[in-house]
């Protein structure tokens, strides 16, 4: 079975070392020792090696919010995969729709990303998602389908298996409209679907593809009780300690009922 991830992206958050590192003591505190579900934090880069120092001891991992896809170099203010391991990180995510849409990155970059973020065996998080336009539209599995094919091109059935998915539909983030349990459950069936025809069955089962978009300790756990939703990419929610742990707590009450 699938071990859920709970991953809080906090984005440009917070302003301060101090306010980041109690952040995290707090989430390493409530969660404890428990490893029923899989957890990580995903801070901005210039904290990623106090925010490392704060998790010692704790099965909490530690993710960057995007790298380069080259190893080293003249590449003025880019960071490479190497870079994040050598302080502590063990997730990377990739293609956030914020990149995707407000910078303008591509499927081919994201898939110039990935293959660096397994070279250096980080645990790459890629985000694919529509936007509203295209929802309405009724585009949201073309282009989703767009997104995976690209960003995932040229991956062995292994590397897919060790590849982390985000569906993120671009106007449940950050909006307070989250998708409805069916809604959600209809594309991660789609993407699951698109993944065993690509890799295989086994394959498939395999890969975590977590839901984002608003998750919240009180919709968290209808989301991730859907049988292909593996967990949460969560924004908002886990700038705050209490609301990121009652979403890993509704992470632990589903994996606990056993998922259908
Ligand atoms: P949100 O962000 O939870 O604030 O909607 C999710 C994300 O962008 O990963």
């Amino acid at each position: 079975m699938r071990t859920l991830l709970i991953a809080g992206n906090w984005k440009m958050n917070p302003i301060s070392t101090e306010t980041a590192v109690a952040l995290a003591e707090g989430i390493k505190t409530g969660l404890g020792t428990a490893t029923d579900v899989h957890v990580a934090l995903c801070p901005p880069f210039v904290y990623l090696s106090r925010i490392d120092q704060a998790l010692e001891g704790s099965p909490v991992g530690l993710g960057a919010q995007d790298m380069f896809w080259e190893a080293a170099g003249a590449f003025t203010g880019e960071i490479s995969g190497a870079m994040l391991v050598d302080v502590g990180c063990t997730h990377v995510i990739l293609g956030h729709s914020e990149r995707r849409h407000g910078l303008g990155e591509t499927s081919a970059e994201v898939n110039k990303k990935l293959v660096a973020a397994i070279e250096a065996k980080l645990i790459p998080i890629v985000c694919v998602g529509e936007t509203k336009e295209e929802r309405l539209a009724e585009q949201t599995e073309a282009v989703v389908l767009e997104q995976l094919s690209g960003s995932l091109a040229g991956l062995s059935a292994e590397q897919m298996a060790g590849t982390v998915l985000a569906y993120e539909p671009v106007w449940a983030i950050g909006t307070g409209l989250t998708a409805t349990r069916e809604q959600a459950q209809a594309v991660h069936a789609f993407i699951r679907g698109w993944l065993a025809q690509t890799f295989g069955e086994a394959t498939a089962a395999r890969v975590v593809v977590q839901y984002g978009g608003s998750v919240k300790p009180d919709n968290a756990q209808e989301l991730l009780a859907c049988p292909d939703i593996d967990g949460a990419l969560v924004g908002g929610a886990s700038l705050k300690a209490s609301d990121f742990l009652g979403i890993i707590k509704a992470g632990q009450e589903v994996t606990a009922l056993g998922k259908p």
